[in-house]
């Protein structure tokens, strides 16, 4: 064990006691933002927490305008961001969305589906409004998405970046819909590459265990023994997860379609993590 893992597991003082952050050297690097995106337009759901929050500051960083879009009130006063509040489950959502995109910026590049939620229950105990919600947004809202907005996103070449999780490949108690949502992204995701390639490409990041407001409600304990259980020896920054949304919604990854991207710190490569 190293000392990373030792001091996670609580073996040693942690440098930083609510993430597990350890002292490697991955955990510091600084992030070269380069103008990646440049022109483009994206629209990021799920944008006022978490990993969302944090792809839309590094879609601004690298030349974008974003459609920042939430069901949650978000207070943006940036320039080159259009905030949207509503429902990504709802298709009028995806309707304004695609109308603010033609009327405010005439183009649409890149689409962030991003947003959700998790009612944690096994499935005996869950009601079927928290699975048909759980489903719908997690699930349905990228069809959604898609229906609303490919149309613009083939006028110039566009990258939908799917946000499915590690729940897709391995089973973990009190998460059936959630788990069934996040698998059904990383199929629907292959089929979209396939239905509309060349002119759009369509990718899947898997995260794993990524310090987010989502992660409120677990206890030190279950957040400890997550983070001990990455070959990382921490959690994930959501900055991290937005790197490799980046590189998947820009250029620098001109051949990767129908693919998915495990950003989870090596916890679905370490044997006894699950
Ligand atoms: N944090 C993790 O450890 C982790 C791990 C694996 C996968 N993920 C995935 O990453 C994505 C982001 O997770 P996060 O941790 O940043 O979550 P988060 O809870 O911090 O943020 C989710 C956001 O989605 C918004 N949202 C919820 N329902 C919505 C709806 N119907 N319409 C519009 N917006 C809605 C919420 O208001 C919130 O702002 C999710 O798809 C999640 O499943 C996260």
């Amino acid at each position: 064990m190293n000392d990373n893992v030792a001091a996670v597991a609580g073996l040693a003082p942690p440098s930083d006691d609510r993430t597990g952050v350890s002292s490697a050297p991955w955990d510091k690097v600084q992030i070269m933002e380069r103008g990646l995106l440049s022109g483009k337009v994206a629209v990021v759901t799920g944008a006022a927490s978490g990993i969302g929050a944090a792809v839309v500051d590094r879609f601004l960083g690298e030349g974008a305008r974003v459609i920042a879009v939430d069901v949650t009130e978000q207070r943006q006063d940036r320039p080159d961001v259009l905030v949207i509040t509503g429902d990504v489950a709802e298709a009028l959502t995806w309707r304004r969305i695609a109308e603010a995109a033609r009327a405010e910026f005439g183009r649409l590049d890149v689409l962030y589906s991003n947003a959700s939620v998790v009612v944690r229950a096994p499935a005996h105990e869950l009601a079927e409004e928290a699975w048909d919600r759980q489903i719908a947004v997690n699930l349905t809202a990228t069809y959604l998405a898609v229906n609303a907005c490919v149309g613009l996103l083939r006028e110039n070449g566009g990258s939908v970046v799917l946000s499915s999780s590690v729940h897709a490949l391995v089973g973990l108690p009190g998460h059936p819909a959630y788990a069934a949502a996040k698998g059904g992204l990383v199929s629907l995701g292959r089929q979209l590459a396939v239905e509309y390639g060349p002119e759009v490409r369509v990718n899947t990041v898997l995260p794993g265990p990524i310090l987010t407001p989502a992660w409120d409600g677990i206890g030190e304990e279950d957040r400890r023994r997550s983070a001990a259980a990455t070959a990382a020896a921490r959690f994930g920054r959501p900055d991290e997860v937005a790197a490799a949304v980046t590189f998947l919604a820009c250029g620098e990854s001109s051949y990767v379609t129908g693919a998915c991207l495990v950003v989870d710190g090596g916890w679905t490569a370490v044997k006894d993590s699950a």
